[in-house]
C-alpha cells in the first residue's frame, strides 16, 4: 500500500478520514512532522492530532487517563472524536507545540485504518500514531474531497508524497475535541459528537472552562475569499427586494428559497447534509468568484453547533 510506504519512509501522505482529509507524517520522525508544518505554513506552537489504529493505544501516548476519557473512547471511537489528555514519552514535542498534553484520535475511515494496519505491521508497532492537521494551507477552509486537498497542496508536496483517495468526507466538520486534561471533560472544538452525547456516555456533567491552550481554534479560520454573512431566513428574503447580485451566494437548508438573482451554493436537507457540504461550498462560492456568501445555520441540536461555530470562524 503506497501511502503506508511513503510513511514508513518518511514522506508525506494526504489520507481520507470521516471529518476531512488530513496530511500525515510518521508521529515518531521529527524531520517527517516539520514538513507538514512547513507545507501548511503553520505556526510550530500548534499542536497536531495523533492517529492511532485502536482505542486500546491511548494509554501509550496518554497518561494518566481518566475513566471518563476511557468511557468517551469506548462509545465513540472510531468516531469523530479526539481526547486531549496528558501526554507520555512516545508524544514528542515536535507534535504537542510544546504543550504537556497529546490530543489522540482514532478514525473511522476504512482508508486511514488500512493505512494504519500496514504501517503498524511494517514497522512492527501497533501503537503507531500518524500526525495529521487538517490538509489545508494555514487559516484555509479544510478539504472534504481529495480533489479539494490536492488544490491545497500540489505546490508543497514532494512527487514522492502520496495521496490516498478515499471518496468525499462522510461528516464534513472537523472530530470534537475533548479536553480530558481535568475532573471533568470540557469541549474545546465542536463537532458531530455533542456535548450531551458526551455526556450521556460518560455519565458525567461537562466542566466548562479550560487551562488547554487550543492554539489552532482562532477566531478567524476555516476562511474562504468570499466575505461570509451569517443572516436568518427573513434577512435573506428581504435581501432579494433590495437587489439581485450574481456575485452573492447562498448555503441554507432546502426549505429556504434563494431570493431571485442570487446563486444557490447549496440546498442541505438535513443538518447532517449541511455539515458534509459547507466547506466545498465555500470552496464553490471562491471558484465563482463570488463576494458574498450569506449563509442561514441549520438549528443548532445535533452537529447544527458545529456548523454555527465554523460559520463564525468564517464569518470573523
Ligand atoms: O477531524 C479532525 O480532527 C481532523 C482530521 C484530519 O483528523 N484534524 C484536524 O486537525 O482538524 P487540525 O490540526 O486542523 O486541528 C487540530 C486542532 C488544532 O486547533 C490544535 O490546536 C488542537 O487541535 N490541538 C491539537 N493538539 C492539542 C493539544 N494537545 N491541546 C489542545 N489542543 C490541541
Ligand atoms: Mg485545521
Amino acid at each position: 500500500m503506497a501511502a503506508a510506504v511513503a510513511l514508513r519512509d518518511g514522506r508525506l501522505a494526504v489520507l481520507p478520514t470521516e471529518t476531512v482529509y488530513g496530511l500525515g507524517a510518521r508521529a515518531d520522525m521529527p524531520r517527517a512532522v516539520a514538513r507538514i508544518y512547513a507545507a501548511k505554513g503553520r505556526p510550530a506552537d500548534h499542536p497536531l492530532i495523533v492517529h492511532v489504529a485502536h482505542a486500546s493505544y491511548l494509554p501509550e501516548w496518554g497518561h494518566p487517563v481518566p475513566s471518563y476519557a476511557t468511557a468517551l473512547a469506548r462509545a465513540f471511537w472510531p468516531g469523530p472524536l479526539t481526547l486531549v489528555v496528558p501526554r507520555t514519552a512516545r508524544a514528542g514535542d515536535f507534535i504537542t507545540g510544546g504543550q504537556d498534553t497529546i490530543a489522540v484520535r482514532v478514525s473511522s475511515h476504512p482508508g486511514l485504518q488500512g493505512v494504519l494496519r500496514h504501517l503498524a505491521a511494517m514497522i512492527g508497532d501497533p501503537a503507531v500514531g500518524i500526525a495529521a492537521p487538517s490538509a489545508n494551507r494555514f487559516g484555509q477552509v479544510s478539504p472534504t474531497t481529495a480533489g479539494h486537498a490536492l488544490d491545497e497542496l500540489a505546490d508543497v508536496l514532494d512527487p514522492d508524497d502520496v495521496l490516498l483517495d478515499g471518496g468525499p468526507c462522510e461528516v464534513g466538520v472537523e472530530s470534537t475535541i475533548v479536553d480530558c486534561t481535568g475532573t471533568a471533560p470540557v469541549v474545546l472544538r465542536p463537532g458531530q459528537v455533542t456535548a450531551g452525547a458526551i455526556e450521556r456516555a460518560a455519565n458525567v456533567r461537562m466542566g466548562h472552562s479550560s487551562p488547554v491552550r487550543t492554539p489552532g481554534t482562532l477566531p478567524s479560520h476555516y476562511a474562504p475569499s468570499a466575505r461570509v454573512i451569517i443572516t436568518s431566513p427573513q434577512e435573506l428574503a428581504d435581501r432579494a427586494t433590495l437587489r439581485t447580485d450574481a456575485s452573492v451566494g447562498v448555503i441554507a437548508l432546502a426549505d429556504i428559497a434563494t431570493p431571485p438573482g442570487l446563486v444557490r451554493l447549496s440546498e442541505p436537507v438535513t443538518s447532517d447534509d449541511y455539515a458534509r457540504v459547507l466547506y466545498a461550498a465555500l470552496r464553490e462560492a471562491d471558484a465563482l468568484r463570488l463576494t458574498e456568501v450569506l449563509a442561514v445555520p441549520p438549528p443548532r441540536d445535533g452537529v447544527g453547533a458545529a456548523v454555527l461555530d465554523r460559520l463564525t470562524r468564517a464569518a470573523t
